[in-house]
């Protein structure tokens, strides 16, 4: 292993391209145990041993909500308890993404998602929850360390259990290529439309022209985030390679299993080479993230009528319900947000899909995403909820 190791890092630029055409990789993946003992299971373990345990109802339903999507894995959710029945749910001020989200939409929608998700699980024991968004105002242009919302479980004798409660743990952004043959059938279309609940228009299309418009616009969104210099590098930043640092930082983009454990153990996935637009792993890179884009047969999207913090959150609900449906009737999503997002070399793609959406201020559309059947991806990592909750 190691002398093939030293091989490769001594080939040419063209050497290690053919090394990794020809199956190297694969032979070093053969050539021991070593890598079959490099998958980070420790870091979905918050997937596996959700709601068990808890006696307290606040953190049986909190240990459910820390499973929702929220923007690249940065789970931004900090919760206190207070008293018998109340969570204060705040945004953690390590967690901004501020290059690809400047004013902390997808920030507060993640935090929105995460509501949801409590509230499905509450609602599975019979629990109401009431909630009040920004109780002490609506931070603007960044969220700040006043609370995103108080949170209050009631027990309700009315309540009935969502039945978006069983997807929650099959739930799973997929980033994998989608089939380009196998359309999301009508009935689904109609569920996946009627899914929001709380104000959000959700629109899906299958018409192949408007499909090969909006991958248009989304590749291109991808492309701009990919080769401007500050934005990539934010994405770099939060990269967990390797089953060490995925475990370490259970939240980001995680780059585990196998194939690039490999790439790590052969010197391919250099934080310093993906940052240089003259390296293979740069060019690569750029390929590989824009490949599976270009795949798929539908697109979805939601949009809100304003873009307060409180629409940011409805938001937010809604796209947990919106994906929860998906999940149940196994279809894939992955969100393509770069073309929604607000920085100065992304405003024409930010037009572009507005206007192919038919979508004018105030309304805002909040969440674009690729729709399709990908191959089954494994649940990304979370933080425990004990990491999470701080003493009030
Ligand atoms: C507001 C928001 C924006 C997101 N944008 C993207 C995106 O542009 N690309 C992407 O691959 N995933 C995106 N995601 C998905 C997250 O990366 C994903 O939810 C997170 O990594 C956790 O993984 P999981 O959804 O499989 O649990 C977004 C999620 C949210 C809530």
């Amino acid at each position: 292993m190691v002398a093939s190791d030293v091989e490769l890092k001594n080939k040419s630029r063209r050497g290690m391209l053919k090394v990794i055409g020809g199956g190297v990789i694969f032979a070093a993946v053969g050539a021991g145990g070593y890598l079959a003992t490099r998958d980070p299971s420790a870091a979905r373990q918050p997937w596996l041993n959700v709601g068990q345990d808890e006696v307290d109802p606040r953190r049986k339903a909190l240990s459910y909500a820390i499973l929702a999507p929220n923007p690249h894995n940065r789970q931004p959710w900090v919760i206190e308890l207070k008293g018998d029945d109340e969570i204060i749910l705040y945004c953690d001020a390590d967690r901004h993404i501020p290059h690809t989200d400047p004013f902390d939409r997808q920030i507060t929608i993640g935090l929105g998602a995460f509501i949801e998700t409590l509230a499905i699980a509450a609602s599975k024991d019979g629990f109401r929850v009431d909630v009040d968004a920004f109780p002490e105002g609506e931070p603007m242009p960044m969220l700040d360390d006043r609370p995103v919302a108080n949170i209050r479980l009631i027990k309700d004798a009315s309540i009935k259990a969502d039945l978006l409660f069983t997807p929650i743990v099959h739930r799973r952004s997929n980033r994998a290529a989608y089939s380009n043959e196998k359309q999301l059938p009508n009935a689904a279309i109609a569920a996946l439309s009627n899914s929001a609940n709380h104000g959000t228009l959700v629109g899906i299309t299958n018409e192949t022209q408007k499909v090969a418009r909006l991958r248009e616009i989304c590749v291109e969104a991808m492309r701009i985030e990919y080769v401007t210099p500050r934005t990539l590098g934010e994405s770099i930043d939060l990269m967990r390679i390797g089953k060490s640092e995925i475990i370490a930082n259970p939240d980001g983009i995680s780059l585990g299993g196998p194939f690039f454990e490999t790439l790590a153990l052969i010197g391919q996935l250099n934080r310093d080479e993906m940052r240089d637009p003259s390296s293979f792993a740069w060019k690569t890179g750029l390929d590989n993230t824009l490949s599976p884009l270009k795949t798929g047969t539908a697109y979805g999207w939601l949009v809100s009528e304003g873009n307060s913090r409180v629409d940011q959150i409805l938001v937010g609900r809604d796209y947990a319900r919106f994906h929860l449906k998906a999940a149940e009737l196994g279809v894939s999503i992955h969100p393509n947000s770069q073309a929604l997002q607000e920085y100065e070399e992304m405003t024409e793609q930010f037009s572009a899909i507005h206007a192919e959406l038919g979508i004018s201020k105030p309304q805002r559309v909040q969440m674009f995403v690729r729709m399709g059947y990908g191959s089954d991806v494994k649940q990304s990592p979370r933080w425990p909820l004990a990491s999470r909750i701080r003493k009030a």
